[in-house]
């Protein structure tokens, strides 16, 4: 497989003077690598000296097949980093978050002695609940400075947090929350979409009837309406703030200590809540954004995720702030009030980092160029893409009509269980459209076949890592047989379930899910949530989901389903079936495209086989099928 598009340019030709890495810190990407490969414990502990930790570790590293822990015995407190050190330091003033609503008259700035002074008061308003280190917290919120307060004030007082992302509905919320056993929600009344208000607390209301583990709700109030609050049971959110202390000091966590959880799809309808530690997910995120991204103190860092995705916690919150970054935070969508609105927040903030997902490059492009014509992007300065294959086209758009051919992009692969970005190509390195990059320094990764036999150059096969890192998830809650499943299906390697190919340099195109998640405009979703979904519902017998190629979304869902007896196919129950899955999971789940068909294929042991379904579908020839019931 060849690159089909290549960036000749001379990296002198096309960066910016002032995008050249600061080669005083990590260096090029050869040398670095070689004095990771050289001594990997060497290469986490200078970065890891960076940071202030309470107590030092007595290892770097201790690995016992498939568990690791990092920085062995060392104490900290993550937002130590993240704050006071930027507080006691030469940033007490700077800038760290910048708040856009969806209307630009609202507009919020905290510098990092607000944040901090947030941060502490609203910790110990959650300890005056009862919330102790240890005590799981779930975080349901719209994307508001709070949000970021809420999450921070969680890892203060060493609870772990879980956050859900807001566009979930009832019966996800109260799925993740029941397997959590979160103590507290924390929730508002409102947040908005496409100026439509969305009654997230009503949302939680639901979702908490049966859920007995929560003992609080919290909820900020963003708007008059005066919702009514049940004492013994929902709490203000600025009420119980202002009768708090201002001061709380940082709760000593051990670097193996939970920091949170945060769910994701996975192959069984039950969504896997991955474990990250405090340790080693501070390094992880903190080099990340410092080398992938080559954090300046100048930098106005703007990544478009939400909280709910790891995406979130990594490269708004942990990894940006623990560099003392600004970071932009914004409420908006790509498309509204109009396709421009993106662009026009960099212009009028002056955004230099770009960190977005390639569905929101293909939304762009359809909507054409005359978008981003109509604004000022000369402060960026690199662009970076995550959440699925940056495809050659979207590369080339977003290179030269958003990087006007000057900014480098960045794409990065990793995972919601890998914490931080695996594979890259780096500020200054070649690259090459459609392929993501080259394992960080720090991560070996590679493609094999599956007796874990390295692939040759352009031939297809699965990505897997060889060797622990510092951020990778420690365990999933409640299901630790889950978690060595990643580590035993492949040789001893982690296997992330993505098909990949290499080149000849050793660059990486990753091509899609080897296993049953789809992945709609960058979200994971499992079939088989999708699936129970539909089937609890009266009129269904069976559902089977596939993804379907969306030329925006990257994939959409659709179901294929047999009905119960008495049943009959019609547009009104394709209606019903899609607004139930709504209802229950949210509206990123909803299947685009339902077909009533009488069976399904299955094997004779009674699974049904999905890939016939896709195949089918797509026109093409399904494989195997030796093991197909009928
Ligand atoms: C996919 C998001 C291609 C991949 C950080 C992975 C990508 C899954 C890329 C994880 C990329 C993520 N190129 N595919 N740059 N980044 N993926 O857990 O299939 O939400 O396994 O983490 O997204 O999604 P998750």
């Amino acid at each position: 497989m060849s690159d089909n598009f290549d960036v000749k340019l001379e990296k002198k030709s096309y960066l910016p003077e002032y995008s050249y890495r600061d080669n005083s810190w990590i260096g090029e990407y050869e040398p670095a690598y070689q004095r990771f490969l050289d001594d990997p414990e060497r290469f986490w502990s200078e970065i890891a000296h960076e940071l202030e930790w309470m107590q030092p570790w007595d290892n770097v590293m201790e690995w016992e097949h498939p568990y690791a822990k990092w920085f062995t015995n060392a104490k900290l407190n993550i937002t130590c980093n993240c704050l006071d050190r930027h507080v006691n330091g030469d940033k007490r003033n700077k800038v760290a978050l910048m708040w856009r609503g969806e209307d630009e008259l609202h507009e919020r700035v905290l510098t990092y002695r607000q944040l901090h002074a947030q941060v502490m008061r609203f910790a110990n308003a959650l300890k005056g609940l009862g919330v102790k280190k240890g005590d799981a917290v779930c975080l349901y919120m719209p994307f508001v400075p709070e949000h970021v307060v809420a999450i921070l004030a969680c890892a203060r007082i060493g609870a772990v947090h879980s956050i859900v992302y807001g566009g979930f509905g009832a019966d996800a919320l109260n799925s993740r929350i029941r397997d959590a056993n979160a103590k507290v929600v924390i929730t508002a009344d409102v947040s908005y979409r496409r100026g439509k208000t969305i009654m997230l607390k009503s949302i939680v209301d639901e979702a908490v009837t049966h859920a007995p583990c929560v003992e609080k709700v919290v909820v900020l109030k963003r708007t008059d309406l005066n919702i009514e609050l049940m004492p013994e049971k929902e709490v203000d959110f600025y009420e119980i703030m202002a009768s708090a202390d201002p001061v709380c000091e940082p709760e000593v966590m051990d670097a193996e200590d939970p920091l949170f959880i945060l769910y994701t799809s996975g192959t069984t309808g039950k969504p896997k809540g991955i474990v990250h530690t405090c340790g080693g997910y501070m390094v992880g995120t903190y080099y990340t954004t410092k080398y992938v991204f080559d954090m300046k103190d100048s930098d106005v860092h703007w990544c478009t995720a939400d909280p709910g995705w790891i995406t979130g916690h990594s490269y708004i919150v942990y990894g940006p702030l623990s560099t003392g970054a600004t970071v932009l935070i914004s409420e908006t969508v790509p498309d509204y009030p109009d396709p421009g609105i993106w662009w026009k927040t960099i212009e009028d903030i002056g955004v230099t980092i770009f960190y977005t997902a390639p569905t929101s490059i293909r939304m762009f492009m359809k909507y054409g160029e005359e978008w981003p014509e109509k604004y000022n992007l000369d402060s960026l300065r690199i662009l970076g893409s995550v959440g699925e294959p940056l495809n050659p086209e979207a590369f080339e758009w977003y290179y030269r009509k958003i990087g006007k051919a000057k900014c480098p992009i960045i794409d990065t692969w990793w995972q919601t269980e890998t914490g931080m970005h695996m594979l890259a190509t780096l500020v200054g390195d070649k690259m090459k459209p459609g392929f993501t990059g080259k394992p960080i320094p720090g991560v070996i990764a590679d493609v094999v076949d599956k007796d874990g036999n390295p692939c040759a150059p352009g031939i297809g096969g699965l990505l897997v890592i060889k060797a622990p890192w510092p951020s990778m998830m420690r365990t999933i809650h409640n299901d630790d047989e889950r978690y060595r499943q990643y580590w035993n299906t492949v040789g001893n390697y982690y296997t992330a379930g993505d098909l990949a190919v290499k080149d000849e340099d050793g660059y990486i195109m990753v091509i899609g899910r080897s296993d049953d998640v789809i992945i709609v405009a960058g979200h994971n979703l499992g079939t088989a949530e999708v699936e129970s979904a539909l089937v609890s519902q009266e009129a269904v017998a069976e559902a089977a989901v596939i993804g379907k190629p969306d030329p925006v979304k990257g994939q959409s869902v659709k179901a294929f389903v047999t009905l119960c007896v008495g049943y009959k196919p019609s547009d009104a129950l394709k209606n019903d079936l899609i607004y139930n899955v709504r209802m229950s999971l949210g509206p990123i789940a909803m299947p685009s495209e339902i077909e009533f068909v009488d069976s399904l294929p299955k094997t004779r042991s009674g699974k049904i086989m999905r890939r016939v379904l896709k195949a089918k579908e797509m026109g093409l020839d399904p494989g195997d099928i030796s093991t197909l019931e009928d």
